[in-house]
């Protein structure tokens, strides 16, 4: 297997520049202080996310799983040949495997992992490497500028199918999900299809504890953060005092991940040179994970100038497989 990777890896000082001005912006004056959840990613966070996977309340990830196992013959045969595989945010590529296996036995195949976090990178190709026919190529960088790489590699003679899988669309507000959706469409061809995965609603007494499982694996993956936020910014959050917090939040149709502030406290964060004052009680917003119905799935892409040609649901989650061409 091939995991040569000519692309740099993603520069650290603008990714630390752009966490200064994260940070500043989302806890200096802000009435509602925010961290964007694109910190929760680093090689712990993917780490302790792959054990959220396994948990029984969290549903989601062996949903997308059993959708892959069952119809990844199927989405591939409605792509035609020879075909390349991008995804963003790769993980571990533990589901992707059968998507990928699938398209091999039509195919050699290149399948470009973009992924920030080097330890998902690591189980990635380990992941894949029984897959005879694959070839890895390694993207260390953020989604569409990873994806933009990947266009730019790809032999004239390929088509592209771009996999965002697990629901991660759901991390954006919704304006912001349609706007990524379009920039996205931008770089593909005709011939060229994005699969989309998308968690769909469902209770708020069977979506919560999903967010809030009983052994604390998500409250460690959203502390996690601030520890990240130590390290990297040279910050004194005791971690234990926050608590980890999820909310449903109806009108938006999202959970929502809070830390909330045990106590009246003060936290410097010496690198982005910055004091916080958080009051007793006071939550830190960490993440959105906004819920769909299928039919708006199709909706929200056809804004985004995609036509959408079929649609998986699993039978035991709510979960759904959109698969979308370029309109
Ligand atoms: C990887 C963004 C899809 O929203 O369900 C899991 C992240 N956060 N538990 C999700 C997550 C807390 C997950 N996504």
């Amino acid at each position: 297997m091939d995991t040569s990777n000519s692309s740099p890896v993603l520069p650290i000082s603008d990714l630390l520049a752009s966490m200064v001005s994260d940070v500043q912006a989302g806890l200096g004056h802000a009435r509602q202080k925010t961290l964007p959840s694109t910190y929760l990613w680093d090689d712990i966070g993917s780490a302790l996310f792959d054990t959220i996977t396994l948990l029984p309340e969290y549903g989601l990830s062996r949903a997308g799983e059993r959708l892959l196992k069952a119809h990844g013959e199927e989405i591939v045969s409605r792509m035609s040949a020879p075909l390349a595989v991008a995804e963003l945010g790769s993980g571990t590529a533990h589901n992707t495997r059968w998507l990928l296996s699938a398209l091999c036995r039509r195919q050699p195949t290149t399948y470009y992992a973009i992924e920030v976090s080097r330890w998902a990178l690591q189980r990635c190709r380990a992941e894949l490497a029984t897959i005879a026919g694959l070839t890895v190529s390694e993207i260390p960088r953020f989604y569409l500028e990873g994806l933009e790489d990947a266009v730019g590699r790809l032999p004239r003679s390929h088509r592209l199918l771009v996999l965002f899988l697990g629901s991660t669309i759901g991390n954006f507000e919704r304006p912001a999900a349609d706007v990524f959706l379009g920039d996205l469409r931008a770089l593909l061809r005709p011939g060229d299809a994005l699969l989309l995965g998308t968690d769909l609603q469902q209770s708020e007494e069977a979506l919560l504890p999903a967010y809030d499982d009983a052994r604390g694996v998500t409250a460690a993956f959203n502390l996690n953060m601030l520890a990240r936020l130590n390290r990297d910014l040279d910050g004194d959050f005791d971690l234990r005092q926050f608590c980890h917090r999820a909310v449903y939040e109806p009108r938006h149709r999202r959970v929502e991940l809070y830390l909330e502030s045990q106590r009246l406290q003060r936290v410097r964060l010496r690198k982005a040179d910055l004091d916080v004052e958080l009051g007793a009680g006071e939550a830190i917003l960490t993440e959105y994970s906004h819920k769909f119905d299928a039919y708006e799935v199709t909706t929200m892409a056809r804004r985004a100038r995609y036509r959408s040609v079929a649609q998986w649901r699993d039978a035991l989650w709510p979960f759904a497989h959109t698969l979308l061409v370029p309109d």
